[in-house]
């Protein structure tokens, strides 16, 4: 953890809702005292704006820092361009930006074309001069803070589903709680529906494309074949949309090796959606792969999908350590499938409630004839088998899924 003059930090910026009044995240970074204080002053007078300050050079501080700062809408940094050092970090914090993350170079006045353009091409956005005492770059500064951001103004959730062994049902859950989410489960009929998009991670055995019955989909393949990064544009025009809404980014259909995808481009999938859906639904892959990480780095919330059985709960305590290790806080929602709520709970159900240091709150039952109805005609259980048993649990979990959210979001845990 890095401090600032705020506190601890990286302070979670997601949590500023669209519903409130919308805030222009900056951080600046400079390696001499005066040049954050006159900036940041300039800057914090500025209203709608958030600053934070950062004494150090952009190469100084370590990658897990350099990735955080993707969350802020502007980063400002004191850099002197022959530096190699800076110009790999800045690198390294393009490759990790969000992609509505405006990065401004602070450099010396007499800085030479040449450098100017190896900071454009590490994919700098703006270079400004230092401040002087005249002023002049104080205007331009406090500019920055007036323009709307880039970004779009919402505020996706992510929730990432996994699974305590192969075949639990992960893939149900994240489709049907997907659909339910933009059906408006828990909604009135006047409010308007969630815009909701799923990606299946699940890169070498995803099948939500058969559950939905997609014609074949190689937007994945595509990006792991040519390494580029994904924007806005490119998903909205690759991704299948059903008939309720609902946006799909599914599997290749062909044979894709796990490490196909990097870190950044998984990165700018989820940043990007994140910017124009309210929900985003992660089916993750078996294995844990490296570019799982900025997965788990932005999930607002993990659902683990497992049976009761002492290996599936051994394997869900793994999966919990993992997902909360950097975030002990994070929610992670235990899915018992294939078995109804029981009125008392076993002791074998104590028992594994215990060891997962949670309650088992979310219970779907066995039931095999709607979950093929389901799969034979390629549809959700919110249209194959509404009424029955699994498809009213799906809306229970849908609805318990998006107060959850919503009342996280008012109450913000630190
Ligand atoms: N509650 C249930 N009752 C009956 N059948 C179910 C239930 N949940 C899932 N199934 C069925 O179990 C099979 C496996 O489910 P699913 O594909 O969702 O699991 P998964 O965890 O994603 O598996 P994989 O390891 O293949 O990714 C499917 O045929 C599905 O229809
Ligand atoms: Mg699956």
């Amino acid at each position: 953890m890095v401090r600032t003059d705020e506190g601890t930090w990286p302070a979670d910026h997601r949590k500023d809702d669209k519903m409130t009044v919308t805030t222009k995240t900056m951080l600046v970074i400079a390696s001499e005292a005066s040049v954050s204080e006159t900036i940041g002053r300039t800057l914090a007078a500025e209203p709608g704006v958030r600053v934070d300050t950062q004494s150090s050079t952009l190469a100084g501080m370590n990658g897990r820092a350099v990735k955080a700062m993707a969350d802020y809408d502007v980063v400002l940094f004191q850099t002197s361009p022959d530096d190699q050092a800076d110009l790999s970090a800045i690198r390294e914090l393009v490759a990790h930006r969000r992609s509505g993350t405006k990065l401004v170079a602070l450099a010396d006045g007499n800085i030479s074309l040449t450098q100017a353009r190896a900071l454009a091409n590490a994919g700098v956005d703006e270079v400004l001069p230092l401040p002087t005492a005249t002023g002049d770059v104080d205007r331009q500064v406090a500019q920055l803070g007036r323009r709307p951001s880039t970004v779009g103004n919402r505020t996706g959730r992510i929730i990432a589903v996994a699974q305590a062994r192969g075949g639990a049902g992960s893939t149900t859950v994240a489709v049907n709680l997907a659909d339910q989410l933009a059906s408006g489960a828990g909604l009135s009929r006047r409010d308007p529906r969630p815009k909701v998009a799923i990606v299946d991670f699940d890169l070498q055995f995803g099948t939500i494309g058969s559950f939905l019955d997609l014609g074949e989909q190689d937007t994945l393949m595509q990006l792991a074949l040519d390494g580029t990064i994904p924007d806005a544009n490119f998903l909205e025009q690759s991704m299948a949309v059903t008939s309720n809404g609902l946006s799909v980014l599914a599997a290749p259909s062909k044979f894709a090796p796990l490490d196909s995808l990097r870190s950044d481009q998984v990165a700018a999938i989820l940043d990007t959606l994140r910017q124009t859906q309210d929900y985003v639904i992660v089916d993750l892959p078996r294995a844990l792969v490296s570019w799982i990480e900025p997965i788990v780095a932005r999930a607002d919330e993990f659902m683990i999908v497992t049976d009761i059985s002492v290996s599936s709960i051994r394997h869900c305590r793994r999966l919990i350590d993992f997902f909360t290790q950097d975030n002990p806080a994070i929610s992670v929602e235990i899915i018992v499938n294939r078995q109804r709520r029981p009125l008392l709970q076993s002791q074998l159900q104590r028992e594994a409630a215990k060891v997962l240091g949670r309650r088992l709150d979310h219970w779907l039952p066995h039931d095999p004839q709607s979950a093929a109805a389901a799969s034979d005609r390629g549809q959700p259980l919110s249209r194959a088998a509404p009424r029955s048993s699994l498809g009213k649990a799906m809306t229970q979990l849908a609805k318990s899924t998006r107060s959850g959210l919503a009342a996280r979001i008012q109450q913000p845990t630190e």
